[in-house]
């Protein structure tokens, strides 16, 4: 644990920490429809962001009294049930929090929001191990400056508020803090300006350079994902990145073979069909070059600056396909590998299970074969046993899924598992 600074940084939650927008136009819709009033544009929607619900399906939906209590209280049960996870956290705040907390600060959360939201919210997101006080609009105060004092510490030396509306920068100035207005969020910066900003940032990567120059990034992580030519890995790669990136993880993709230049070159020549004269050793070894390659340029680097490298295929696939399929066993290929992995091994690795016969299957219904995809039945039945194998030796490591699913559920299934460990791997 760092040593403690007297600083502290307290952040606002809508628009600095979370992008909100999603669930609350969709209960604004789900509102409108309720009480059987016109469902407003996007363009409409955004006034809603920021105002109270009272006072905006007053002036904006032009309801009366009684529908508008109608509306409010549709609103209020959707946002509670789902609404409030239909956020974003955004990209780079993940960093930034770690990074204080690294650094000893003190991070606090002042919102207007009610505290129930704002603490399931920071929950769900996984944000909650960052931040060491939560102040909120119903606990006990309303005005902005009021909710800032309730988060900050009982002593400090130094300390900021940052936020995007003009109640965060009043608010700051009123409790006698510094002030930062994130661009990023919903105001503008003629308002954040107005009301009394002293930094203005444009973006999170911004924020963290002016509130921590020269600090070292918090680890990020390595993950891969495996399973047979068929398995549907393209999809599920797509719907864990969006799940990540909801989350506020930064993700990078690659893939094996390739994900360097020369991974890349090496993987035209593995997969190229005008090649049949390549032996299994051969093959082995360009696979094993691409990955130290891959190893050195991109994964280990895209760790460090604290970013999640998110891989199609990593040594698994050797284990599987060249020391399985190819049959030069388990063993051999772990330890031809050795040397290009060099201990640089995925957090988590989600293996798409499905049984060869139903993969050659869907294999058949996509695109023209490469050299490896044209390989026989028996081949992906030994693939398959020698992923069995290797799940068998590293259970920790692996999160087995049933790939039969339909792939929207599956992809459910993948995030969460994943974002687990994900959270649970960066806790301090
Ligand atoms: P892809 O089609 O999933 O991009 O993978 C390329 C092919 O290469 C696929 O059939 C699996 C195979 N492969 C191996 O045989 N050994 C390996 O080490 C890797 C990474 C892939």
């Amino acid at each position: 644990m760092a040593v403690r600074t007297n600083r502290a940084v307290i952040f606002d939650l809508d628009g600095t920490l979370t992008q909100s927008e999603e669930g609350i136009f969709n209960c604004v819709r789900h509102a409108a429809e309720t009480v059987g009033a016109p469902v407003p544009d996007d363009a409409a929607l955004r006034e809603y962001i920021g105002p109270p619900l009272a006072y905006s399906f007053r002036a904006f939906m032009g309801l009366d009294d009684e529908t508008a209590e109608r509306a409010i209280a549709a609103f209020r049960k959707r946002y509670h049930r789902v609404g409030l996870f239909e956020n974003r956290v955004y990209p780079g705040i993940r960093r930034l929090l770690r990074t204080l907390k690294a650094r000893g600060d003190y991070v606090g959360v002042a919102t207007g929001k009610h505290g129930d939201a704002t603490r399931r919210i920071l929950d769900h997101f996984g944000l909650s191990p960052f931040i060491d006080s939560v102040c909120c609009a119903a606990d006990g105060r309303s005005e902005k400056a009021d909710i800032i004092r309730g988060a900050l510490p009982e002593s400090f030396s130094e300390a900021w508020m940052v936020g995007d509306r003009r109640f965060d920068m009043e608010g700051g100035r009123a409790a006698g803090i510094h002030t930062i207005g994130a661009l990023y969020g919903y105001g503008t910066a003629e308002e954040l300006e107005a009301s009394g900003a002293e930094v203005l940032v444009e973006s999170v990567q911004a924020l963290i350079d002016f509130l921590c120059p020269g600090q070292e990034p918090p680890r990020g992580a390595f993950l891969s994902m495996e399973g047979l030519d068929g398995s549907g890995k393209s999809t599920q790669i797509a719907l864990l990145t969006d799940a990540l990136d909801r989350w506020g993880f930064e993700v990078v993709h690659s893939r094996e073979p390739g994900g360097t230049r020369v991974g890349d070159m090496l993987r035209a020549i593995i997969l190229d069909p005008d090649n049949p004269e390549i032996t299994a050793e051969t093959e082995a070894l360009l696979y094993a070059a691409s990955r130290a390659q891959h190893v050195r340029e991109l994964i280990r680097p895209t760790v460090a600056a604290g970013r999640v490298l998110l891989c199609d295929r990593f040594v698994d696939s050797s284990v599987a396909y060249q020391g399985g399929g190819r049959e030069l066993g388990v063993q051999h290929i772990l330890d031809l590998n050795a040397a290009a992995v060099d201990g640089t091994l995925p957090l988590a690795t989600v293996y798409l299970d499905i049984n060869h016969e139903a993969a050659l299957k869907r294999r058949h219904a996509a695109t023209a074969p490469d050299r490896m995809e044209a390989e026989s039945d028996a081949f992906f039945a030994r693939v398959e046993k020698a992923y069995r194998e290797l799940i068998r030796r590293d259970p920790e490591r692996f999160i087995v899924v049933d790939a039969t699913q339909p792939p929207e559920k599956l992809g459910e299934e993948v995030a969460r598992r994943v974002l687990e460990r994900l959270m649970a791997d960066e806790r301090p």
